[in-house]
């Protein structure tokens, strides 16, 4: 994309891929969690969070809405929701096959989800239909161009570009640290 050179193909992309990794990886994706998700980075993500209509998009084990009892967590992989800790609802469900009427959501949170989409202006327009106006999307994303042979890398001016072409107004790209970053994106009033 954007003249950076051959595009990699990434070994975990598509549905099927996503959910027999993660469905392999379940029983030790806490303690692997735990050593990279830090703990300001899901406060940050939790601040972020407006309304109370909140999904979470590839739950896994609960992580980041585990405690809040409005929240849907949704997960390809039955393995990771088996271990979930959860107080609201969870679903094993694609993203791309949403089971929610449009405009479901206050919003969308995608906390390392966003990147094993197949294809990720669909996974924006998507979003943004699931949201109503004013909605937020949030996203904690892998930000180095190193973890671009595992999954999808972007960077701020193709998250701006995808979430925009989406219907969706870019609000802030943070940098987390060297890996990671924050998007934070809302949905347009008409
Ligand atoms: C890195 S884990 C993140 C789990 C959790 N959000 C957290 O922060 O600990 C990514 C999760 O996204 C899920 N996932 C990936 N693509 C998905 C899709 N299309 N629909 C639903 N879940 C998906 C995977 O199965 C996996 O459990």
């Amino acid at each position: 994309m954007g003249g950076r050179g051959p595009e990699i193909v990434p070994i975990v992309q598509g549905p099927a891929k996503t959910r027999r990794f993660f469905d392999r990886i379940a029983p030790w994706y806490d303690r692997i969690n735990a050593r990279i998700y830090k703990r300001e980075w899901l406060n940050r993500v939790r601040s972020e969070i407006r309304g109370t209509r909140v999904l979470d998009v590839g739950v896994g084990t609960g992580f980041t809405t585990g405690g809040l009892p409005t929240a849907v967590g949704i997960d390809l992989s039955q393995e990771m929701l088996s271990r979930a800790r959860y107080r609201g609802d969870l679903l094993r469900a694609d993203f791309t096959r949403p089971p929610f009427k449009i405009g479901s959501f206050d919003t969308i949170i995608f906390a390392g989800s966003f990147y094993y989409l197949p294809d990720a202006n669909d996974g924006a327009r998507i979003a943004a239909g699931l949201l109503r106006p004013g909605g937020r999307v949030i996203l904690l994303s892998p930000a180095t161009r190193l973890l671009a042979p595992f999954v999808r890398v972007y960077g701020p001016d193709e998250y701006r570009r995808i979430l925009e072409g989406a219907g969706l107004r870019l609000i802030r790209y943070d940098r987390l640290n060297w890996a990671a970053c924050l998007v934070l994106a809302e949905k347009r009033v008409p």
